[in-house]
């Protein structure tokens, strides 16, 4: 019997779609499900002013082919020196939904991050004022603390201390990956929701190092134990308004990947929706998949919900993703899911 599944067109809270060929490679990946994206700001250099990000929105919608529907939901890279009016100029044109802090050196391209909140506080309080949410990479960088144990660090040292601080400032805390963090939100003092990765729902630390090294399941912050994903399955299929899905979709090339220092990142945007319709009906939460890709985080950012629908439908035979993704710079490789998928995603 074929099942099939209507659900509002989802949206991805946390997206990386680079620029030039990369751009034209990965945004139809994206815009043949997503209608909208939290477009990331880690461009080398960074997006940080209002004028670099409708620069760049212009390219993203030029990238995007002809007959297809996206909207890209525009960040600002949170620098020490960002100027507050730029930051409220650009929210209130309706250029950008938020700005991103990545702790400096915390991850790719994070150099020109932040090294101390103090020094952007008044950005903070201002984005509070006018209700700008603040996308938050949320792991500490002190080379002391241990890989697996600085998204924890930053809940505890970092984030908490802001949430008590500036308690009207909106957070999303993102990528979560502990089950620090799904506390954390559901204990918050402050605004905080969270975004979970496809990834990081579907492996745990052991698919990457166990048996051989997969640096395609390398990415920041790390994959953790199984226990912390199973705490993040139950978070996503709750259907808790406070947790909505940020793939990360984070494309490298192969060559960068499968290196002496590979880089970080999983390339998530194809597969996504069937990795997500296959987990949640494993979890008997089939009924929940909507408020996670498609209801709350519109709820959260004050967006409408999107009026198209798209359709899943579970066949018998796998679906038959490419692996591989060409571009003229190399090649690409897709997230494997570890399982044959069978949701596919008709288009
Ligand atoms: O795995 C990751 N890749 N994590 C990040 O925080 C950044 C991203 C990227 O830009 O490649
Ligand atoms: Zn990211």
């Amino acid at each position: 019997m074929t099942e099939r599944l209507t659900i509002r067109r989802p949206d991805d809270w946390h997206l990386h779609l680079r620029d030039g060929a990369m751009l034209r490679a990965v945004l139809p990946e994206t815009a043949r499900h997503f209608a909208r994206a939290i477009i990331m700001p880690n461009l080398v250099p960074p997006v940080v002013t209002g004028a670099d990000a409708t620069a760049y929105r212009d390219r993203i919608m030029a990238a995007l082919p002809e007959g297809m529907q996206f909207t890209p939901l525009m960040t600002l890279y949170l620098t020490e020196q960002t100027d507050p009016d730029d930051v409220a100029a650009a929210h209130a044109s309706g250029l950008i939904t938020a700005v991103k802090l990545y702790p400096a050196g915390a991850t790719t391209n994070s150099q020109s991050g932040v090294r101390n909140l103090d020094h952007v506080r008044p950005v903070l309080e201002r984005m509070a004022e006018i209700g700008l949410p603040l996308c938050i990479h949320g792991e500490v960088t002190d080379p002391a603390t241990d890989i697996f144990d600085r998204e924890e660090a930053f809940l505890n040292g970092v984030l908490r201390p802001l949430t008590q601080e500036i308690p009207d400032l909106k957070i999303t805390l993102e990528h979560i990956t502990t089950h620090h963090g799904i506390r954390f939100v559901r204990e918050a003092e402050g605004d905080v929701a969270g975004t979970i990765t496809t990834h990081h729902l579907m492996i745990n630390r052991n698919h990457m190092l166990a048996g051989g090294i997969r640096p395609h399941y390398y990415c920041l912050p790390i994959v953790k134990r199984a226990s912390h994903q199973r705490a993040l399955i139950a978070a996503a299929t709750s259907g808790d308004p406070r947790f909505f899905l940020g793939t990360d979709s984070a494309p490298h090339l192969d060559h960068a990947k499968i290196s002496e220092c590979g880089c970080a990142g999983v390339f998530s945007a194809p597969n996504t929706m069937s990795c997500l319709a296959q987990l949640f009906e494993e979890y008997e939460a089939l009924d929940k998949l909507e408020a996670f890709t498609s209801l709350n985080g519109p709820a959260r950012y004050g967006l409408p919900v999107n009026e198209e629908t798209i359709t899943l439908e579970k066949r018998d035979t796998p679906c038959n993703y490419p692996a591989k993704y060409h571009t003229p710079d190399g090649t690409l490789t897709l997230f494997d899911p570890t399982v044959p998928l069978y949701w596919h995603v008709l288009d």
